[in-house]
C-alpha cells in the first residue's frame, strides 16, 4: 500500500488519480479526513505532519511514502515523515522539493526549507527520491479572479520566465517512482517543454478563453501586500515573494526533459492546461 501525504492538494489529488488507476492500493492523510473529498477507494486517515503519533500510525501495513509538504514546516514534517518511516521499515519514499533547492545560490526560505528536508530524507536510511519540479502551471489560477473580474492578470516580473510544469506530470513522475525499480538515490528536475513569461501566459490564457486579456506588471509590494490580503501568513508571503523574483534568473527558465524520459510522454503545454481548466477563468465560475 502507498501512503499519500498532501493528498487534498494540487500535486497529491493528482497521484491518487494516477495510483488508482494503475491498480495500487492507496491511503491518504489529511488533517481533515471528513472533507477530503477523495475518491472511495481511497482509506483516508487524520494526521497533521507535525504529529508525530498520527503520522506513524497511518504508516502502518503501508510499504511505500509520497511526501508532501508545505511552507516554513517543511522542515519539521520531513523529519517526522522520515523517522516514521525508517521505524515502520518504508521500502521507498518519495519527497517532492522545489526546483530551486538545487540552485546553490538560492538562499531564500522555500529552497532552504526543502534542502533541510531533503536531508532528513537522504539519512533516514530508507530507500528514497527527491523530485524537484519547477513553478506549477496552477500557479495562473491566482489569476483567475482577476481575469474574471477585469479580464487582466496582476503580476510582478514581467520580464522573468518559467518553464512552468502541470501538476499532473509531476505526479506521473512521483508515480513511476513509486512504483517502478531503478530511482533510489535519484533527484530528478522537472519541467514544462516551455519557459513563458506572465505576460505569454496571459496570452495563451486569453486564446483558450476566446478573451481579450490584458497584461499589467505590478510592483513586488504591490503583489506582497495582494498575497498578505488573502490572509496568507507574513513570513509565507515573503518566502513566495523571495521566490517570484527569482523569475528573473536563467535557472528557473531551463527545460528539462524529465518528464518525457520516465513517463515516455512529454510534458503537457500551458495551453493543454488552460484548456482543461478554462472554467475557472469564465465570468460564470464561482
Ligand atoms: N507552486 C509551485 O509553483 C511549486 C513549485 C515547486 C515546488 N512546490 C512545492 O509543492 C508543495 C505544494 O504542493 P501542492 O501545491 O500540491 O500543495 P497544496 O495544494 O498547497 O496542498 C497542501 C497539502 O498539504 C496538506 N497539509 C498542509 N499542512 C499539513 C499538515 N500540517 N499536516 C498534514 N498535511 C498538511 C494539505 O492537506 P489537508 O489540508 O487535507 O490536511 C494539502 O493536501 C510545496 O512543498 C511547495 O514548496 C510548489
Amino acid at each position: 500500500m502507498i501512503l499519500v501525504t498532501g493528498a487534498t492538494g494540487t500535486v497529491g489529488r493528482a497521484l491518487i488519480d494516477q495510483l488508482l488507476s494503475a491498480g495500487e492500493r492507496v491511503r491518504a492523510t489529511s488533517r481533515h479526513p471528513a472533507t477530503a473529498h477523495l475518491p472511495a477507494d481511497v482509506e483516508v486517515v487524520e494526521a497533521d505532519l507535525g504529529n508525530p503519533t498520527q503520522t506513524a500510525a497511518a504508516m502502518r501495513d503501508v510499504d511505500r511514502v509520497f511526501l508532501l509538504s508545505t511552507g516554513p514546516a517543511i522542515p519539521e514534517h520531513d523529519a517526522v515523515v522520515t523517522r516514521a518511516a525508517a521505524e515502520a521499515g518504508i521500502a521507498r519514499l518519495v519527497k517532492l522539493s522545489s526546483g530551486r533547492t538545487g540552485d546553490d545560490t538560492a538562499t531564500d526560505p522555500i529552497p532552504t526549507w526543502h534542502r533541510a528536508g531533503e536531508q532528513s530524507v537522504r539519512t533516514a536510511g530508507v530507500p528514497w527520491t527527491i523530485v524537484r519540479p519547477l513553478g506549477f502551471m496552477s500557479n495562473a489560477l491566482h489569476w483567475a479572479g482577476s481575469i474574471r473580474a477585469h479580464g487582466a492578470v496582476y503580476a510582478p516580473y514581467g520580464q522573468g520566465r518559467i518553464a512552468v510544469i502541470d501538476p499532473r506530470d509531476i505526479a506521473a513522475v512521483a508515480k513511476v517512482a513509486l512504483t517502478t525499480d531503478g530511482h533510489d538515490g535519484q533527484v530528478y528536475t522537472l519541467s514544462g517543454p516551455q519557459a513563458l513569461s506572465p505576460g505569454e501566459q496571459t496570452a495563451v490564457l486569453g486564446a483558450v478563453l476566446g478573451r481579450q486579456l490584458e497584461f499589467i506588471e505590478v510592483a513586488p509590494e504591490q503583489a506582497r501586500q495582494a498575497i498578505l490580503d488573502h490572509g496568507v501568513p507574513t513570513e509565507l508571503a515573503d518566502a513566495i515573494m523571495a521566490l517570484r523574483a527569482t523569475a528573473l534568473e536563467a535557472f528557473t527558465s531551463v527545460v528539462h526533459d524529465t518528464v518525457a524520459r520516465l513517463t515516455g510522454t512529454p510534458p503537457r503545454t500551458f495551453e493543454q492546461w488552460a484548456a482543461d481548466h478554462a472554467i475557472e477563468f469564465h465570468s460564470t465560475a464561482a
